[in-house]
C-alpha cells in the first residue's frame, strides 16, 4: 500500500475539499493511505529563514520525503489557488536544489459549488508543480461539484457513476506510483548490492 501526503488547499474544518479527500480516502483504502499534512503553520515564505529554519517546515519536507507520492484537493480562489497551498507548495521547494517534490508522483483535485469544478486552479496547479519537480498524473482527472448530498455523513459518494469513476481514478493513481516506486526499489536493491 502506498503512503500518500495529502495537501487540502482549506482549513475550514467543513471544508468541502477536506470532505472530498477524506472520501476519497474511504474509496481507497486497502489501495491507498493518507496522511493529512498541516499547512496553516507555516509563516510565509521567507528565504532569510532557512539560517534557522521553523521546525514547521523542517517536518513538512521530512513527511514529503518519506511519502511515496502526493495529492492536492484545493478549492479555487478568484480562479488560482488559495495562497496558503501556494506558500506549503513553496517551502519543501527550497533550499535551491535540495527540494524534495523531485520526482514525487502526484495527482490533484479540487471542490467547490460552482459547475467548473475548480477547473482554474487545477489549470494553475498544473504549471507549478512540475516546475518544482512533482510527477503529475496526466489524466483521469476530478473536478468535483460540491452539491449537498453528493457525499454523505458516513463520506461515501452517493452517486454511483462518480463512484466507478473516482475508483478508476484510485487505480490509475496507484497504477502511476507503480511507475516511480519500481525505479526507487531497483535503486535500493543497488545500494544493498554495492555494500554487500
Ligand atoms: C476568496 C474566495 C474566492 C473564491 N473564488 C472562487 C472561484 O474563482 N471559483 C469557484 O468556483 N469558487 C470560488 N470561491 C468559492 C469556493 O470554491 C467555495 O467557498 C468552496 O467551498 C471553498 O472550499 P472549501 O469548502 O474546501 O473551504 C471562492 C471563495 C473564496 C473565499
Amino acid at each position: 500500500m502506498f503512503r500518500v501526503a495529502v495537501f487540502v488547499g482549506s482549513t475550514r474544518p467543513t471544508s468541502s475539499n477536506l470532505k472530498l479527500a477524506k472520501a476519497l480516502e474511504k474509496l481507497a483504502a486497502g489501495r491507498l493511505e493518507f496522511n493529512y499534512i498541516k499547512i496553516d503553520n507555516l509563516p510565509f515564505y521567507d528565504d532569510a529563514l532557512w539560517n534557522d529554519p521553523p521546525a514547521e517546515v523542517i517536518r513538512m519536507k521530512r513527511e514529503i520525503t518519506e511519502a511515496d507520492a502526493v495529492l492536492f484537493v484545493t478549492p479555487e480562489y478568484n480562479r488560482s489557488i488559495p495562497g496558503i497551498l501556494k506558500n506549503a507548495i513553496d517551502w519543501p521547494s527550497r533550499p535551491y536544489g535540495d527540494g524534495v517534490w523531485t520526482d514525487k508522483p502526484g495527482a490533484i483535485a479540487g471542490a467547490t459549488g460552482g459547475v467548473s469544478g475548480t477547473a482554474a486552479a487545477q489549470a494553475h496547479l498544473r504549471a507549478i508543480l512540475p516546475v518544482v519537480g512533482v510527477a503529475l498524473m496526466g489524466k483521469p482527472e476530478i473536478y468535483f461539484q460540491s452539491r449537498p448530498g453528493a457525499i454523505d455523513d458516513d463520506g461515501n459518494f452517493t452517486d454511483e457513476r462518480i463512484r466507478t469513476n473516482l475508483n478508476i481514478w484510485v487505480d490509475q493513481f496507484v497504477r502511476w506510483i507503480e511507475r516511480f516506486a519500481e525505479p526507487r526499489a531497483a535503486e535500493a536493491a543497488d545500494e544493498v548490492r554495492k555494500t554487500a
